[in-house]
């Protein structure tokens, strides 16, 4: 970390997201197996990362005490219970790192006796591949500490700092929104047999096509419909098709699915 000092992360409720996080952090190599620490109940569905060196606990207070970095993981209704239980615990030099939908960093302040150093991250499931998006929210202040948790996640993705009331719209757009994009590359793979590709192959040029176009948008500065226009010949297939996916209602019902998950949150 950029303070030097070596950093303890503890990932309190190691579930899905806990684990993604965990696997990006040490396939990566950004974070040693000795300076992680992962904790749920049923400590035995960890055991892959005790394999790996990493200390796996049923124990909350124990890895908290071990730690510096602490990186809430379960779901939401829990966040209260586990810092109140790990309240007793809690040094100023903790950084307390959220990842659970929807609730705030003052209800958090409140449960951790007015503790400065709590931040809201919202990463997605690519985490695990250090390519998650991560938004994160919080005070610029607590020393600095905000810049530790970027960097921290810059490992293993890209962040974006927001404010707060945004969360739950980074929720939906870069959380919700790799399972939005899963469906397209299906959608994509499903259409690619009926034209006559087996599942595999379709499978393949679905997913390499959705990378290319999407890097093609992250190493340029092109607008997607300016690449979009480099594609559609006049009269041609391409804008022929785009044009069906339209009167389909295709940007409409992606931008109204996006909107319900958005109401559906808040
Ligand atoms: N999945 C995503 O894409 C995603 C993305 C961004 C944010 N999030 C947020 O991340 C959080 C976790 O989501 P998830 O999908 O990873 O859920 P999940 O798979 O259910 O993981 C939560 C884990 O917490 C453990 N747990 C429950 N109570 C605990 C306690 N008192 N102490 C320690 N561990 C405890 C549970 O394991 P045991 O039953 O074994 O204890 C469970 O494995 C949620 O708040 C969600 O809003 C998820």
């Amino acid at each position: 970390m950029s303070n030097g000092l070596p950093q303890t992360i503890a990932i309190l409720g190691a579930g899905n997201l806990g684990q993604a996080m965990a696997q990006g952090w040490l396939d990566r190599g950004e974070v040693p197996a000795s300076q992680l620490i992962l904790t749920r109940h049923r400590v035995g569905h960890l055991h892959p990362f005790a394999d790996r060196g990493v200390r796996v606990t049923d124990d909350n207070v124990q890895a908290t005490r071990a730690a510096n970095i602490l990186i809430l993981a379960v779901k939401p209704y829990k966040v209260q219970e586990v810092i109140e239980e790990i309240l007793p615990v809690l040094r100023d030099d903790h950084v307390l790192v959220s990842a659970a939908t929807g609730i705030s960093i003052a209800d958090m302040r409140t449960w951790a006796n007015g503790k400065e150093a709590i931040f809201r991250a919202m990463p997605n499931t690519a985490v695990a591949i250090g390519e998650s998006l991560t938004c994160l929210a919080g005070d610029r202040g607590a020393n600095g500490r905000l810049d530790q948790v970027e960097e921290l996640f810059n490992r293993v993705g890209r962040c974006v700092r927001i404010t707060e009331d945004l969360m739950n719209a980074a929720t939906v757009l870069g959380a919700c929104g790799i399972a939005y994009a899963l469906r397209f590359v299906r959608a994509m793979q499903q259409g690619g047999i009926e034209i006559g590709f087996d599942s595999d192959t379709a499978a393949l040029i679905a997913n390499q096509t959705v990378r290319g176009a999407a890097t093609i948008l992250l190493e340029g500065s092109a607008h997607a419909e300016a690449e979009i226009d480099k594609v559609t010949t006049p009269k041609g297939c391409t804008i022929a098709g785009l044009n069906e996916m339209e009167h389909q209602g295709f940007s409409s019902s992606l931008i109204k699915g996006i909107l319900t998950s958005y109401g559906k949150i808040g």
